[in-house]
């Protein structure tokens, strides 16, 4: 089993992923306000749908205005912002700044603010006290957590309190050391494993699942044995719905990106080149100009 780069925050001029799939026509207009209830009605109209992180207030609202639908405070948020080697160091609190940046610039999109590690593994008590807050404090529309089965009470406790929650299962970067670092799941007799934890969280009210890193096949199994829309990041064309880290998406981060990335953009390099562009003019004392100064 080869092992994947870190995702998350390590982007680099590379090959393309595969082609995005092509959506089939959407048969209800685009809603003002994306809900919980307009993803499940997409996924029964067979619309399938983007979803891209946002740290910010500044990408939220582009991301927002542009029409993505979905917006998820990613604990990606630990690398691609803060600085941490993975994502197990960000905080409740750390979360909580990021989210209500986001929740401030958007309208129309649905945001999910994901749970850090060490804020729900306690038990459904933790888990409802800190999805409350993202919530109530954060302005989130719902929550994201990591695992399958073993979550599923924690699930249904947050849904009972009336905190929408999405699942993600196949690869859990917070759990990297117990997987044993970046690898694809649910090859072999994971295959059924995953499928289970998969159901379990659908069971326990989750609204939608990711799957990340698992093969092809295996997502779009899940995704027909589901009745909630199956979110695929590394997992193949077979989903309802993809979602990506947006750095790695733009081209923003460094380092080597990993297989299921497609980069759009490369953002790392146009602001190199501003920034190298901004230096020389101070440098060379043609900036700022007659036009940039105020007259007396
Ligand atoms: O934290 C994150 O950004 C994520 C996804 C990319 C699924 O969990």
């Amino acid at each position: 089993m080869s092992e994947e780069p870190a995702p998350y925050g390590a982007a680099a001029a590379g090959p393309p992923g595969a082609a995005a799939p092509t959506s089939p026509v959407p048969a209800s207009p685009s809603p003002r306000v994306v809900r919980t209830t307009t993803l499940r009605r997409w996924k029964e109209e067979g619309r399938r749908w983007a979803m891209l992180t946002a740290y910010d207030a500044m990408t939220a609202s582009l991301f927002d205005e542009t029409g993505v639908p979905v917006l998820l405070v990613g604990d990606s948020a630990a690398t691609t912002v803060l600085g941490h080697a993975s994502t197990i160091p960000v905080t409740v609190e750390d979360m909580l700044v990021l989210t209500r940046a986001v929740t401030r610039a958007t309208s129309r999109a649905l945001v999910v603010a994901d749970l850090p590690f060490g804020s729900y593994q306690q038990g459904p008590a933790q888990a409802v006290a800190t999805g409350v807050r993202m919530l109530k404090e954060g302005g989130a529309a719902a929550v994201k957590l990591e695992g399958g089965a073993a979550v599923a009470p924690s699930v249904s406790a947050l849904v009972d309190a009336g905190v929408p929650v999405m699942g993600h299962v196949g690869f859990t970067p917070q759990s990297e050391h117990a997987l044993g670092g970046y690898r694809v799941q649910g090859r072999g007799e994971g295959a059924e494993r995953l499928l289970a934890d998969a159901r379990a969280l659908q069971d326990a009210g989750a609204f939608a699942v990711v799957l990340e890193m698992v093969p092809a096949p295996l997502a779009e199994r899940v995704t027909r044995a589901l009745e909630v829309p199956v979110v695929g990041i590394g997992a193949g064309a077979g989903t309802d719905a993809q979602v990506l880290v947006w750095t790695d998406m733009a081209g923003l981060g460094g380092g080597r990106t990993p297989r299921f990335v497609k980069q759009y953009a490369d953002l790392r390099g146009e602001l190199a080149r501003a920034a190298r562009a901004y230096v020389e003019d101070v440098e060379a004392g043609s900036f700022p100009g007659a036009e940039h100064s105020f007259e007396e």
